[in-house]
């Protein structure tokens, strides 16, 4: 039972025309050296993704293979991805996420929209204390509030995008993805591993 990762954006916003990234808790430790970066990128474009398709107040979770992304994007602009196991509590997953953006606003909650920048290292630790679930229920208040019958479930990333949208063009132009990451997407769909995240 794990989580992945934890990204943080503003999803929109006077200045800003697409979700903006915030922050990322990555957890890195089971992935060799040369697979770390690769699947760190694929985990916020795959964020990203969501973060854009996804509607003001709406919660979604969606499976990719081995994996599930819950995502919710809240009134005040900003929205928190957690990738995780398939194991992982959805109603942790989703206080994480409630978490994540409480402890945000108690520092940036006057000044959200004027930085440029949000430095937000804590979004690392959160990330490991909530690891083990049953740590993380001591951590958040609301969880038990969570209404899952409103949870939209998607059952691939492909359902998520607008008709006419294409998962390998979004690739092709993500800012979020290197060349290398690119490329490690077009030889797994090539052999059939298509967007597996490891
Ligand atoms: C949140 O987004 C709305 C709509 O784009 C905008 O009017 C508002 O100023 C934004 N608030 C912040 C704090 O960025
Ligand atoms: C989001 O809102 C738009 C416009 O109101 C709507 O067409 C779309 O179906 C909504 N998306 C979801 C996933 O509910
Ligand atoms: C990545 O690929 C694009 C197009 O194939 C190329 O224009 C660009 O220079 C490459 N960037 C790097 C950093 O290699």
């Amino acid at each position: 039972m794990k989580i992945i990762s934890l990204c943080l954006f503003q999803w929109r916003g006077n200045n800003i025309t697409e979700p903006k990234l915030l922050a990322t808790g990555f957890e890195s430790s089971t992935f060799g050296f040369f697979k770390k970066k690769t699947v760190k990128e694929w985990c916020e474009f795959v964020s990203f993704t969501l973060a854009k398709r996804t509607n003001e107040s709406q919660r979604q979770s969606v499976k990719e293979k081995d994996y599930i992304c819950h995502v919710y994007n809240r009134f005040d602009n900003l929205s928190a991805i957690v990738i995780c196991d398939d194991e992982y509590p959805r109603r942790v997953a989703f206080s994480l996420i409630n978490k994540v953006m409480d402890d945000f606003m108690d520092i940036y909650g006057n000044k959200f929209g004027d930085l440029e920048d949000y430095p937000f290292e804590q979004i690392v630790q959160l990330l490991n204390k909530f690891q083990d679930p049953n740590q993380a229920d001591k951590l958040s208040k609301i969880q038990r509030t969570l209404d899952e019958t409103t949870i939209i479930l998607q059952d691939t990333i492909e359902k998520v995008l607008k008709r006419g949208e294409n998962l390998e063009i979004l690739v092709d132009r993500s800012e979020l993805l290197s060349n290398q990451s690119k490329q490690f997407y077009r030889v797994a769909k090539k052999h059939n591993r298509c967007c597996t995240i490891c």
